[in-house]
């Protein structure tokens, strides 16, 4: 008979550790995949909403064009509404945010009637170029960011905010 026989009582111990092992793996599996299923989701910044806009409507004078996208924060989805100010320049689309620069408020176009041809923030009288460029002396000390277009079927396609192009 071999001396390296296995007994009984190990026999058992293997068998209930490797089914008890399998078990808490069967287990604790859904529960690793729930807990980081958000990093694992693929990321969507890149894709472009598609907004109401006309190519064809739009000319040298920006006009506002809202638009709205669904946003996955965690487990969170929501609907977020946004906004743009698109105009022409030349044959290109400029899509500039209405987000202001300085604490966030909300830019119009010719917002003053004393500053024409430019971008008016109420909140502390800050202004920017037609490009989005920020007024030196007025409060925002940068300019305001641009969307990425594009066009789906002669519509507006607006995608991630990016830097301003027209800044120095
Ligand atoms: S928030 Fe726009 S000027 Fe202050």
């Amino acid at each position: 008979m071999s001396r390296n026989r296995v007994t009984r009582r190990q026999f058992l111990t293997y068998t209930i550790t490797g089914v008890g092992g399998f078990m808490a793996a069967g287990m604790l599996m859904p529960m690793v995949r729930f807990a980081i299923d958000p990093i694992l989701q693929s990321k969507e910044d890149g894709d472009f909403v598609q907004t109401s806009k006309k190519i064809a409507e739009i000319t040298e004078v920006p006009v506002k064009v809202d638009f709205s996208y669904e946003q996955t924060d965690g487990w969170y989805k929501s609907e977020v509404a946004d906004a743009a100010w698109v105009y022409k320049e030349g044959d290109e689309i400029i899509a500039i945010s209405p987000v202001c620069k300085h604490l966030g408020c909300t830019v119009n176009w010719e917002g003053n009637p004393e500053h024409a041809n430019q971008f008016f923030c109420a909140c502390h009288a800050g202004r920017y170029e037609k490009t989005g460029v920020n007024v030196k002396g007025t409060p925002p000390l940068g300019p305001l960011d641009m969307y990425e277009v594009s066009e789906n079927d002669g519509f507006l396609m607006l995608g991630k905010k990016i830097a301003n192009t027209h800044s120095k």
